[in-house]
Protein backbone atom coordinates (compact mmCIF):
# COMPACT_ATOMS: atom_id res chain seq x y z
CA UNK A 1 0.00 0.00 0.00
CA UNK A 2 0.83 3.79 -0.70
CA UNK A 3 0.13 6.67 1.74
CA UNK A 4 -1.42 9.20 -0.05
CA UNK A 5 -1.57 12.96 2.33
CA UNK A 6 2.18 12.69 3.93
CA UNK A 7 5.56 12.19 2.42
CA UNK A 8 8.01 10.51 4.20
CA UNK A 9 9.57 12.62 6.93
CA UNK A 10 12.48 14.48 6.20
CA UNK A 11 15.36 15.45 8.99
CA UNK A 12 18.70 17.51 8.98
CA UNK A 13 20.28 14.68 10.40
CA UNK A 14 21.02 11.28 9.37
CA UNK A 15 20.83 9.82 12.85
CA UNK A 16 17.92 10.52 15.79
CA UNK A 17 19.65 10.37 18.73
CA UNK A 18 17.80 12.84 20.67
CA UNK A 19 15.01 15.45 20.67
CA UNK A 20 17.49 17.93 21.71
CA UNK A 21 18.42 19.55 18.51
CA UNK A 22 15.81 18.56 16.31
CA UNK A 23 14.07 21.45 14.38
CA UNK A 24 10.38 21.82 15.49
CA UNK A 25 9.41 21.21 11.70
CA UNK A 26 10.77 18.31 11.96
CA UNK A 27 9.14 16.97 15.27
CA UNK A 28 5.69 18.02 13.03
CA UNK A 29 6.66 15.81 10.09
CA UNK A 30 7.24 12.76 11.99
CA UNK A 31 4.56 12.92 14.00
CA UNK A 32 2.27 14.28 10.95
CA UNK A 33 3.64 10.96 8.65
CA UNK A 34 2.95 8.76 12.30
CA UNK A 35 -0.34 9.76 12.12
CA UNK A 36 -1.08 8.82 8.43
CA UNK A 37 0.52 4.89 9.19
CA UNK A 38 -1.59 5.22 12.43
CA UNK A 39 -4.51 5.53 10.34
CA UNK A 40 -3.53 1.94 8.64
CA UNK A 41 -3.02 -0.19 11.56
CA UNK A 42 -2.89 -3.37 9.92
CA UNK A 43 -1.27 -2.40 6.58
CA UNK A 44 1.82 -3.15 5.12
CA UNK A 45 4.26 -0.71 2.99
CA UNK A 46 6.96 -2.71 1.95
CA UNK A 47 8.45 -0.51 -0.97
CA UNK A 48 9.48 1.80 1.96
CA UNK A 49 12.48 -0.32 3.48
CA UNK A 50 12.41 -3.20 0.86
CA UNK A 51 15.95 -4.38 0.75
CA UNK A 52 17.07 -2.59 4.22
CA UNK A 53 18.59 -4.04 7.54
CA UNK A 54 17.44 -3.42 10.52
CA UNK A 55 19.76 -4.64 13.55
CA UNK A 56 18.29 -3.89 17.29
CA UNK A 57 21.02 -3.94 19.32
CA UNK A 58 19.48 -3.92 22.85
CA UNK A 59 21.69 -3.78 26.18
CA UNK A 60 18.75 -3.58 28.63
CA UNK A 61 15.92 -5.35 28.57
CA UNK A 62 12.98 -4.27 26.58
CA UNK A 63 9.58 -5.96 25.54
CA UNK A 64 7.56 -3.02 23.67
CA UNK A 65 10.57 -0.82 22.51
CA UNK A 66 12.21 -3.59 20.92
CA UNK A 67 8.84 -5.27 19.39
CA UNK A 68 7.58 -2.40 18.13
CA UNK A 69 10.78 -2.05 16.30
CA UNK A 70 10.43 -4.83 14.90
CA UNK A 71 7.21 -4.82 13.95
CA UNK A 72 7.51 -1.41 12.45
CA UNK A 73 10.79 -2.18 10.43
CA UNK A 74 8.63 -5.64 9.09
CA UNK A 75 5.42 -3.65 7.74
CA UNK A 76 8.02 -1.16 6.26
CA UNK A 77 9.42 -4.24 4.24
CA UNK A 78 13.17 -4.33 6.10
CA UNK A 79 14.99 -7.64 7.28
CA UNK A 80 15.32 -7.11 11.29
CA UNK A 81 18.01 -8.64 13.39
CA UNK A 82 17.38 -8.73 16.92
CA UNK A 83 21.29 -8.94 19.06
CA UNK A 84 20.20 -10.36 22.55
CA UNK A 85 23.38 -8.98 24.82
CA UNK A 86 23.16 -11.73 26.93
CA UNK A 87 23.83 -14.52 24.13
CA UNK A 88 26.48 -12.49 23.07
CA UNK A 89 30.04 -11.76 22.76
CA UNK A 90 29.60 -8.89 25.78
CA UNK A 91 29.43 -10.89 27.98
CA UNK A 92 32.84 -12.16 27.12
CA UNK A 93 34.36 -9.40 27.57
CA UNK A 94 33.79 -7.50 23.83
CA UNK A 95 33.14 -3.23 24.27
CA UNK A 96 30.05 -2.00 23.07
CA UNK A 97 32.17 -0.08 19.78
CA UNK A 98 33.89 -3.82 19.02
CA UNK A 99 30.51 -5.12 18.70
CA UNK A 100 29.03 -2.27 17.30
CA UNK A 101 32.29 -2.64 14.35
CA UNK A 102 31.53 -6.18 14.21
CA UNK A 103 27.76 -5.97 13.07
CA UNK A 104 28.72 -3.21 10.96
CA UNK A 105 31.56 -5.41 8.87
CA UNK A 106 27.34 -6.74 8.24
CA UNK A 107 26.53 -3.75 6.31
CA UNK A 108 23.38 -3.23 8.27
CA UNK A 109 21.65 0.22 7.00
CA UNK A 110 20.20 1.09 10.56
CA UNK A 111 21.40 0.24 14.12
CA UNK A 112 18.60 0.55 16.65
CA UNK A 113 20.59 0.97 19.95
CA UNK A 114 19.38 0.97 23.87
CA UNK A 115 21.81 1.20 26.32
CA UNK A 116 22.50 1.72 29.98
CA UNK A 117 24.98 4.92 29.55
CA UNK A 118 23.94 7.66 28.35
CA UNK A 119 25.54 8.75 25.06
CA UNK A 120 26.35 5.46 23.80
CA UNK A 121 24.49 5.85 20.60
CA UNK A 122 25.73 9.32 19.75
CA UNK A 123 29.50 7.33 19.88
CA UNK A 124 28.36 4.78 18.16
CA UNK A 125 27.16 7.59 15.42
CA UNK A 126 30.82 8.36 14.97
CA UNK A 127 32.22 4.95 14.72
CA UNK A 128 30.13 2.99 12.25
CA UNK A 129 28.85 4.07 9.38
CA UNK A 130 24.83 2.54 10.07
CA UNK A 131 22.22 4.98 10.57
CA UNK A 132 21.55 4.85 14.14
CA UNK A 133 18.42 5.17 16.35
CA UNK A 134 18.52 5.69 19.99
CA UNK A 135 15.67 3.47 21.59
CA UNK A 136 16.70 4.71 25.44
CA UNK A 137 20.75 5.71 26.65
CA UNK A 138 20.72 6.29 30.35
CA UNK A 139 19.01 8.57 32.26
CA UNK A 140 19.90 10.84 28.88
CA UNK A 141 16.74 10.34 26.00
CA UNK A 142 14.14 8.28 24.93
CA UNK A 143 13.27 10.03 21.20
CA UNK A 144 10.72 7.57 19.92
CA UNK A 145 8.95 7.04 23.00
CA UNK A 146 8.70 11.23 23.58
CA UNK A 147 7.22 10.97 19.76
CA UNK A 148 4.82 8.28 20.98
CA UNK A 149 3.65 9.97 23.53
CA UNK A 150 3.14 12.99 21.64
CA UNK A 151 1.69 11.34 18.70
CA UNK A 152 -0.92 9.21 21.62
CA UNK A 153 -1.61 13.42 22.67
CA UNK A 154 -2.18 14.80 19.67
CA UNK A 155 -4.53 12.03 17.71
CA UNK A 156 -6.75 12.57 21.43
CA UNK A 157 -6.99 16.33 21.55
CA UNK A 158 -5.89 17.56 18.79
CA UNK A 159 -3.37 19.48 19.30
CA UNK A 160 -0.74 19.71 22.23
CA UNK A 161 0.04 23.46 22.42
CA UNK A 162 -2.22 24.93 25.21
CA UNK A 163 -2.61 21.20 26.96
CA UNK A 164 -1.13 20.87 30.59
CA UNK A 165 0.57 17.84 31.52
CA UNK A 166 2.08 16.63 34.51
CA UNK A 167 4.90 13.73 34.47
CA UNK A 168 4.73 12.83 37.97
CA UNK A 169 7.43 9.80 39.63
CA UNK A 170 11.30 9.59 39.39
CA UNK A 171 12.03 12.54 37.26
CA UNK A 172 15.91 12.27 37.64
CA UNK A 173 16.17 8.83 36.50
CA UNK A 174 13.77 9.06 33.45
CA UNK A 175 15.18 9.40 30.01
CA UNK A 176 11.01 9.66 28.94
CA UNK A 177 10.80 13.01 31.11
CA UNK A 178 13.56 14.60 29.53
CA UNK A 179 12.84 13.67 25.62
CA UNK A 180 8.90 14.20 26.67
CA UNK A 181 10.14 18.00 28.18
CA UNK A 182 12.41 18.97 24.96
CA UNK A 183 9.54 17.32 22.90
CA UNK A 184 6.17 18.40 24.14
CA UNK A 185 7.54 22.32 25.70
CA UNK A 186 8.77 22.74 21.93
CA UNK A 187 5.38 21.87 20.49
CA UNK A 188 3.53 24.30 23.10
CA UNK A 189 2.52 22.08 26.14
CA UNK A 190 2.43 23.83 29.58
CA UNK A 191 4.88 20.84 31.45
CA UNK A 192 5.14 19.90 35.29
CA UNK A 193 7.28 17.79 37.05
CA UNK A 194 5.94 15.84 40.06
CA UNK A 195 8.49 14.04 42.08
CA UNK A 196 9.49 13.24 45.59
CA UNK A 197 12.79 16.03 45.88
CA UNK A 198 14.95 13.02 46.26
CA UNK A 199 14.04 11.99 42.54
CA UNK A 200 13.61 15.81 40.63
CA UNK A 201 16.99 17.29 40.01
CA UNK A 202 17.07 20.89 40.30
CA UNK A 203 18.82 21.73 36.73
CA UNK A 204 14.88 21.35 35.64
CA UNK A 205 14.41 24.35 37.12
CA UNK A 206 16.14 26.59 35.44
CA UNK A 207 14.51 25.04 32.56
CA UNK A 208 10.88 26.75 32.60
CA UNK A 209 9.47 23.60 33.84
CA UNK A 210 7.10 24.39 37.13
CA UNK A 211 8.15 21.42 39.69
CA UNK A 212 5.70 20.21 42.31
CA UNK A 213 6.50 17.86 45.36
CA UNK A 214 2.67 16.84 45.84
CA UNK A 215 0.79 14.66 43.54
CA UNK A 216 -2.43 16.31 43.70
CA UNK A 217 -1.44 20.16 43.82
CA UNK A 218 0.67 18.96 40.74
CA UNK A 219 -1.83 17.11 38.81
CA UNK A 220 -4.96 20.17 39.82
CA UNK A 221 -6.53 20.86 36.34
CA UNK A 222 -4.16 18.94 34.09
CA UNK A 223 -5.21 17.52 30.94
CA UNK A 224 -2.42 14.39 30.88
CA UNK A 225 -1.03 12.82 34.08
CA UNK A 226 1.94 10.96 32.79
CA UNK A 227 3.14 8.46 35.50
CA UNK A 228 6.83 7.11 35.09
CA UNK A 229 8.25 3.60 37.02
CA UNK A 230 10.51 4.25 39.75
CA UNK A 231 13.76 3.35 37.86
CA UNK A 232 15.38 1.65 40.77
CA UNK A 233 18.35 0.30 38.48
CA UNK A 234 19.33 3.63 38.44
CA UNK A 235 18.95 4.77 41.98
CA UNK A 236 22.00 5.15 44.32
CA UNK A 237 20.86 5.00 47.49
CA UNK A 238 17.48 5.40 48.93
CA UNK A 239 15.85 8.29 47.34
CA UNK A 240 12.78 6.18 48.64
CA UNK A 241 12.26 5.07 51.75
CA UNK A 242 9.45 2.06 50.90
CA UNK A 243 7.03 1.68 47.85
CA UNK A 244 4.51 1.49 50.18
CA UNK A 245 4.77 4.81 51.47
CA UNK A 246 5.77 6.04 48.11
CA UNK A 247 2.15 5.00 46.90
CA UNK A 248 0.96 6.61 49.99
CA UNK A 249 2.36 10.02 48.51
CA UNK A 250 2.93 9.56 44.88
CA UNK A 251 0.90 6.72 43.35
CA UNK A 252 -2.13 7.51 41.50
CA UNK A 253 -5.68 6.41 42.16
CA UNK A 254 -8.89 7.48 41.37
CA UNK A 255 -9.43 9.64 44.37
CA UNK A 256 -6.08 11.50 43.40
CA UNK A 257 -6.90 11.81 39.97
CA UNK A 258 -10.16 14.03 40.23
CA UNK A 259 -7.76 16.91 40.97
CA UNK A 260 -7.01 16.60 37.66
CA UNK A 261 -9.34 18.46 34.73
CA UNK A 262 -12.72 16.06 34.07
CA UNK A 263 -11.71 15.21 30.76
CA UNK A 264 -7.87 14.31 32.15
CA UNK A 265 -6.45 11.27 30.70
CA UNK A 266 -3.38 8.69 32.30
CA UNK A 267 -0.43 7.60 30.65
CA UNK A 268 2.39 5.53 31.40
CA UNK A 269 5.77 4.45 29.08
CA UNK A 270 5.39 1.06 30.71
CA UNK A 271 6.41 -1.06 32.24
CA UNK A 272 3.97 -0.78 34.76
CA UNK A 273 4.41 -1.27 38.63
CA UNK A 274 1.23 -1.54 39.97
CA UNK A 275 0.65 -0.46 43.53
CA UNK A 276 3.72 1.76 43.07
CA UNK A 277 3.62 4.42 41.15
CA UNK A 278 0.11 3.87 39.52
CA UNK A 279 -3.53 1.52 40.79
CA UNK A 280 -4.55 -0.96 39.02
CA UNK A 281 -8.28 0.27 38.63
CA UNK A 282 -6.87 3.60 36.92
CA UNK A 283 -4.18 1.95 34.80
CA UNK A 284 -7.16 -0.63 33.03
CA UNK A 285 -9.97 1.96 33.26
CA UNK A 286 -10.26 2.10 29.28
CA UNK A 287 -11.99 5.55 29.62
CA UNK A 288 -9.06 7.26 31.23
CA UNK A 289 -6.03 5.29 30.28
CA UNK A 290 -4.28 5.35 27.25
CA UNK A 291 -1.53 3.21 28.09
CA UNK A 292 -2.59 0.72 25.66
CA UNK A 293 -2.97 3.29 22.77
CA UNK A 294 1.05 4.48 23.48
CA UNK A 295 2.10 1.05 22.52
CA UNK A 296 -0.01 1.01 19.76
CA UNK A 297 1.02 3.95 18.25
CA UNK A 298 4.41 2.87 19.11
CA UNK A 299 4.42 1.00 16.12
CA UNK A 300 3.80 4.07 13.80
CA UNK A 301 5.43 6.60 15.26
CA UNK A 302 9.06 3.90 14.72
CA UNK A 303 7.60 3.54 11.26
CA UNK A 304 7.65 7.29 10.76
CA UNK A 305 11.51 7.58 12.14
CA UNK A 306 12.85 4.31 10.34
CA UNK A 307 11.36 5.51 7.12
CA UNK A 308 13.12 9.30 7.66
CA UNK A 309 16.37 8.12 8.95
CA UNK A 310 16.17 5.76 5.35
CA UNK A 311 15.73 8.72 3.15
CA UNK A 312 19.80 9.55 3.88
CA UNK A 313 20.91 5.72 3.09
C1 LIG B 1 10.93 3.31 29.46
C2 LIG B 1 12.44 3.23 29.26
O1 LIG B 1 12.97 2.16 28.94
O2 LIG B 1 13.05 4.26 29.42
N1 LIG B 1 10.21 2.22 28.93
C3 LIG B 1 9.94 2.11 27.61
O3 LIG B 1 10.76 2.30 26.75
N2 LIG B 1 8.67 1.81 27.27
C4 LIG B 1 10.56 3.62 30.85
C5 LIG B 1 10.95 2.65 31.93
O4 LIG B 1 11.74 1.75 31.73
O5 LIG B 1 10.44 2.82 33.03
Amino acid sequence: MLLSNTKPASLSKRHILGIEGMPVHEMMGLLARASEFADHPKETFHDCLRGRTIVNLFYENSTRTRVSFEVAGKRLGASILNISVAGSSVKKGETLIDTATTLNAMHPDILVVRHNASGAPALLSQHIDAAIINAGDGRHEHPTQALLDALTIQRKFGQIAGLKIAICGDITNSRVARSNLLLLGSLGAELRFVSPSTLLPSAFDDMGVDCYTDLEAGIENCDIVMMLRLQQERMEGREVPSQHEYFHFFGLNAEKLHRAAPNAFVMHPGPMNRGVEIDSQIADDKLKSLIQTQVELGVAARMACLEAVAQHL
